[in-house]
């Protein structure tokens, strides 16, 4: 058997021409910049490992979600403890701020993780793998709404910086415990009466938790799901008033939304605002990112009683709407600087200067090969380096090299004597030629 990699999962190419959205340098560039704008809202990077107990997902996710009852990569170890493959972050970025009392050194906490893998067992399709990475942000401490809008807008703000644009953002409540117990009952009766139409899943989930049915994606289970009642009718004026308060402070800041009523999200532990981004352009998986309130996910989890709000966002989905609308950067270049030596002697000169040019900042590489310098050129080209160095036994003779502009064509005569010399001059000399 072919040893390729298993389905769902992907390698990151430095430049991947069949499936651009899997070359590494969009992959550097969104990060970077995720990076630079989370820390500009005051987030600060946190890194969980990429397995936990099986308990802190069960407990955190909720056994009856998708992602809990059939997705885990779950594992006994050696010491028959059972460990799950990260599926998502919150509960992980719970799990250590409890283990490490991290409320006891501020009183809210803003952190982020990005590039992380996520492991689900899905079934694989464009859009949508078994191993996933993640940008998630979770803060903690606070139940002030304008929590809630920072979040999202935060996330708009990496959306809009990285020049994507018609995202649609939706917003739900989900009330409290006490709503919900009202709108739990207002479900059982409804779903109740249709119980035999449900699909199997739905029918298991109005015994245990009848809110999954919302998330539902089973074709026998939509028109139900369609005319089910809506949660606005049971909220009672708290959880009223800051969904109220969410809804004035994005108009505040601009950032268009539409309220869906049904948005309820595929993980157990949200109370009070949720929300989705999507881009018409995934097609089927066109969730972009999405996430909400976890008030009493703390607590659950043994920690302090502290109110929460976050989301995580699919950098696989991020850079594949980026590229659809056409906004991915180029594919860097390559060297400044790429030495063709030829022969015993110039390999040697020019294994030195590469390193001393290097040491200096410069981007540098030479050939290692005995190819002849027609192909090294076309190499050099196609690598898309800046200049072109070959030194032979002539120019070492003549104790001056000559540097070729690849995209001009230009070319730059220099003394040997002066590549000993302070390589930024050199480099500054280029520069201007370039
Ligand atoms: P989630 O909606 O399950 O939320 O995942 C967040 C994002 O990850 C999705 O919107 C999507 O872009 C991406 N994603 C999820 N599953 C896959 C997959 N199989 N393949 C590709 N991309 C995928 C969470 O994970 C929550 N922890 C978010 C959160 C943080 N809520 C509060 N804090």
């Amino acid at each position: 058997m072919a040893l390729t990699a298993p389905p769902g999962v992907f390698d990151i190419l430095p430049l991947d021409a069949k499936e651009p959205w899997r070359s590494s340098y969009l992959w550097q560039h969104v990060k970077q910049q995720i990076r630079s704008i989370a820390h500009v809202y005051g987030f600060r990077e946190i890194v969980t490992p990429l397995f936990e107990r099986t308990e802190l997902f069960k407990r955190g996710i909720g056994e009856d979600t998708d992602v809990v009852s059939k997705e885990m990569y779950t594992f006994e170890d050696k010491g028959g403890r059972f460990l799950t493959l990260r599926p998502e972050g919150t509960a992980p970025v719970l799990r250590a701020f409890i283990e490490h009392g991290l409320h006891q050194q501020a009183p809210i906490h803003k952190l982020y993780y990005v590039g992380t893998p996520m492991f689900r067992y899905e079934r694989s399709q464009a859009g949508r793998y078994r191993q996933h990475h993640q940008f998630g942000a979770e803060a903690i401490g606070s139940e002030s709404p304008e929590l809630d809008v920072e979040l999202i807008d935060l996330l708009c703000t990496v959306y809009r910086k990285l020049g994507l644009r018609d995202l649609k953002l939706a917003i739900n409540t989900l009330g409290d415990t006490h709503c919900r117990a009202k709108y739990r009952s207002a479900l059982l009766d409804h779903f109740g009466a249709c119980k035999h139409a449900l699909s199997e899943d739905s029918q298991r989930r109005l015994e245990t938790n009848p809110l999954r049915i919302l998330d539902s994606k089973d074709p026998r289970d939509k028109q139900w799901v369609q005319t089910a009642p809506r949660i606005d009718a049971y909220l009672n004026s708290a959880c009223h008033d800051h969904f109220q308060c969410v809804q004035k402070l994005l108009g505040e800041l601009s950032i268009p939304f539409s309220i869906e009523a049904r948005l309820v999200r595929g993980l157990d532990y949200y109370n009070r605002t949720v929300f989705e981004i999507a881009a018409g352009e995934l097609g089927a998986q066109n969730s972009i990112g999405g996430g909400g309130r976890y008030d009493g996910l703390l607590k659950m989890l043994g920690g302090p009683n502290l109110p929460a709000m976050g989301f995580g966002t699919g950098i696989e989905r991020l850079i594949q709407t980026m590229l659809k609308q056409n906004i991915a950067p180029q594919a860097p270049s390559g060297p400044f600087i790429f030495i063709i030596p030829l022969g015993a002697a110039a390999r040697k000169h020019a294994f030195t200067w590469m390193h001393r040019w290097r040491q200096c900042g410069l981007s540098v590489d030479m050939s290692l090969s005995e190819k002849k310098v027609g192909k090294e050129l076309q190499y050099a080209n196609q690598m898309q380096a800046c200049w072109a160095l070959v030194i032979g036994d002539d120019e070492l003779r003549q104790e001056a090299v000559e540097f070729k502009h690849l995209a001009t064509g230009t070319k730059k005569k220099i003394a040997i004597e002066n590549l000993h010399g302070d390589p930024l001059n050199l480099c500054k000399h280029l520069h201007i030629c370039s």
